[in-house]
């Protein structure tokens, strides 16, 4: 493996074992010299809080060089073009890029450029992919729920049409053989591609819910407002929030995630989202350790 750009089509074993990395990590109480010397760089065109940091603390933790760069003070300013920009960093010995775009394909394009020894992370491309993510909602849900996923009954609910969280949470559901799967949203906010083949799709938040052992509540993403695909903050948490109330028809020991970052009181309300069921933070804290095994697969050796 050169590059993570995608979890669509990744082998099951592959996942596994990452995820068996990641958690080797998260249970490490020091750290790791893995990339002791070896240089990475974060390029994000987009913003980003959770995914950024967990990134240079992950990298970090194994020792490497971590550069950041920004790109609002650097020299793409200037109109300088990203395979520039790539090639200036790789020639400072930068062997691993960790990049988020707003375009898709945009970190595969960067990788089809790169130099053989260099690896391409992708942390976040247009709506495409954010495989990282996926990783860690999937050692989230393995920790809290076991390991058989064929067995789990798993409410994906919100914005899927925009959320490259939604499409690599699915791709690797599918890899580690999840069987039931509910996706819900309103209409104007399921994608019309292939992203929901073999799931169950409804509009309707209690048949979503009804019996689920994990609810992965997406942003709704409030930008697309304005394209006027939902009315109304108010309908939208009326008709898709992950309230108490709504909880109450899913497994007694179910589980909430969201990837964050939360509108609250939008998605989910505060009682959910900092309540007893909540994974949120448990998933932020694995992001270092998926990080980690996704580095260190990558770049050591
Ligand atoms: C998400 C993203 O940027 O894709 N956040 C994250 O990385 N945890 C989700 C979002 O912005 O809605």
């Amino acid at each position: 493996m050169q590059h993570l750009l995608t979890l669509d089509g990744m082998p099951r074993a592959t996942v596994v074992e990452l995820l068996d990395r990641a958690q080797h990590f998260a249970d490490l109480a020091g750290d790791s010299d893995a990339l002791r010397g070896t240089a990475v760089c974060t390029l994000f065109f987009e913003p980003s809080t959770r995914t950024r940091m967990s990134f240079q603390l992950a990298a970090q933790r194994l020792g490497a060089h971590v550069l950041n760069f920004d790109v609002s003070t650097s020299s793409a300013r200037k109109g300088e073009t990203a395979l520039d920009t790539m090639r200036n960093l790789e020639a400072m010995g930068v062997r691993g890029f960790i990049v988020r775009h707003h375009d898709d394909g945009a970190v595969a394009r960067r990788a089809d450029a790169a130099r053989p020894g260099t690896a391409l992370v992708n942390a976040g491309d247009g709506r495409s992919a954010h495989p990282t993510q996926g990783l860690l909602d999937m050692l989230t849900l393995r920790q809290a729920k076991g390991e058989d996923f064929a067995r789990l009954k798993i409410a994906i609910v919100g914005d899927v049409k925009h959320s490259r969280v939604a499409r690599s949470d699915l791709h690797a559901l599918r890899a580690l053989g999840a069987a039931d799967v509910r996706v819900c949203a309103p209409s104007a906010l399921l994608p019309d591609d292939a992203t929901l083949a073999g799931c169950h799709v409804t509009h309707d938040l209690d048949e979503a819910i009804d019996g689920a052992d994990a609810v992965m509540t997406l942003r709704l993403q409030r930008e697309r407002m304005e394209d006027g695909l939902v009315d109304s903050l108010e309908g939208y948490h009326r008709d898709y929030g992950i309230t108490a109330t709504r909880l109450a028809r899913a497994a007694p020991d179910a589980v909430v995630m969201h990837p964050g970052p939360i509108n609250r009181g939008v998605e989910i309300t505060d009682e959910v989202a900092d309540g007893p069921r909540s994974l949120i933070l448990r998933q932020v804290a694995n992001g270092v350790a998926v990080r980690m095994a996704v580095l260190e697969r990558l770049l050591a050796g």
